[in-house]
């Protein structure tokens, strides 16, 4: 029996040949790569300026670096990667954890509002699993509160909203390259804005705040991409498209296969946003479906199909923010992390293995 991964990391021939040309020229280090990279990356996704970074956590902390103050507050979804909240607490600042809309899985601004105070600087929402947040309505937020939006779009390369590429918008929008996203170089991320401004002060900070040589004018760290990385950005930029088209299609396909079993439902997609499907999450009412989730997981392995669980809990749930912050309760956040599944959608996958998949879960329902 075939083995259906959750995630297909397969370089190209043509991604593999750039990355020894630049190996076998010995400039390793963020070169004229890097900088090609960022140029291509930012006219793909329409801003101004793109910054690479040692990966999607350096990234958002480049984004933070730049304006925020020591016990600023942020606005932060619990529900997503321990990076999008400890960020802020290492950059000095305070996340403070929102819940989520239970259909769409983003951050709830109903929520949010209540949450603001006088110290709140900021606010990161996250494109989680690829599904684009509603622009206008954190736009429209951000401005009437004052805020700056450091927009987590670790998982969302190629997601639209009403036309418009999530990389496209206002102050910061962080991107990873980490090898199961939809993009991945290896290690990698960036940054992209569209402010000159925020620019420059990310460009030298990510090289010790170096802005003539050993002449440092701000502090900064080493959070450099490396030419090898970005020569494989390039090329896979290429192919973003076609790779986003088969998650698409294997998503509509799971979508057709699933939406109407019983005690199964499918993350919603934002209205007038175009997902790009990093992953595909199934929550399981246990109840309904006769089993929960767990049991759900370890049925599809012996199936042969790989599951996975993202978040098994939320941030406001992590010991460490526990202990900084006290104990919160975000009834939503906690009700979808027991009960969510991530069942594989990648572009790898043929239709023999979507049908295989749904017709895996279908099985399993008691
Ligand atoms: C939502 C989100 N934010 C940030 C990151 C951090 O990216 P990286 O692992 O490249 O540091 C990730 C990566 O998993 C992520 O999923």
């Amino acid at each position: 029996m075939k083995k259906i991964e959750i995630s297909k990391i397969c370089l190209s021939e043509e991604e593999i040949g750039a990355a020894v040309d630049v190996m076998r020229s010995g400039k390793l280090r963020q070169g004229e790569q890097c900088e090609a990279f960022e140029r291509e990356f930012a006219q793909k996704v329409g801003a101004e300026y793109a910054v690479t970074s040692a990966n999607g956590t350096a990234a958002l902390h480049l984004a933070y670096l730049s304006f925020l103050q020591p016990g600023d507050e942020v606005l932060v979804p619990s529900f997503t990667f321990i990076a999008t909240g400890s960020i802020v607490t290492m950059t000095g600042g305070r996340p403070v954890f929102c819940d989520i809309d239970p259909e769409t899985l983003l951050i709830d601004l109903k929520d949010a509002e209540k949450r603001l105070t006088k110290r709140t600087r900021a606010i990161s929402p996250v494109h989680l699993f690829g599904n684009p947040v509603d622009f206008t309505a954190i736009e429209d937020f951000a401005r009437s509160h004052g805020l700056k939006v450091v927009w987590d779009a670790a998982q969302a390369h190629g997601a639209t909203w009403r036309g418009r590429d999530v990389g496209s918008a206002d102050d910061f929008v962080a991107y990873s390259f980490y090898p199961s996203k939809n993009m991945f170089v290896g290690e990698g991320g960036i940054t992209c804005t569209n402010s000159r401004e925020s620019y420059e002060k990310m460009y030298y900070m990510r090289s010790h705040g170096q802005t003539g040589k050993y002449c440092h004018t701000m502090l900064g760290l080493n959070y450099r991409m490396t030419d090898v990385e970005a020569a494989i950005g390039r090329k896979q930029l290429g192919r973003l498209d076609a790779m986003l088209a088969e998650r698409r299609k294997n998503a509509d396909a799971l979508t057709r296969g699933l939406a109407s079993v019983r005690g199964i439902r499918l993350q919603k997609t934002t209205p007038y946003g175009e997902h790009a499907w990093h992953q595909f999450c199934v929550s399981v009412d246990p109840a309904d479906f006769g089993c929960g989730r767990d049991i759900l997981a370890a049925k599809l392995k012996e199936k042969g199909i790989a599951s996975g669980v993202h978040y098994p809990r939320g941030l406001h749930q992590q010991p460490i923010f526990e202990q900084l912050y006290g104990p919160q309760e975000l009834p939503v956040t906690e009700a979808v992390a027991a009960n969510i599944l991530a069942i594989p959608v990648h572009h790898g996958l043929s239709p023999e293995d979507t049908g295989r998949i749904v017709e895996a879960v279908r099985e399993c329902r008691i």
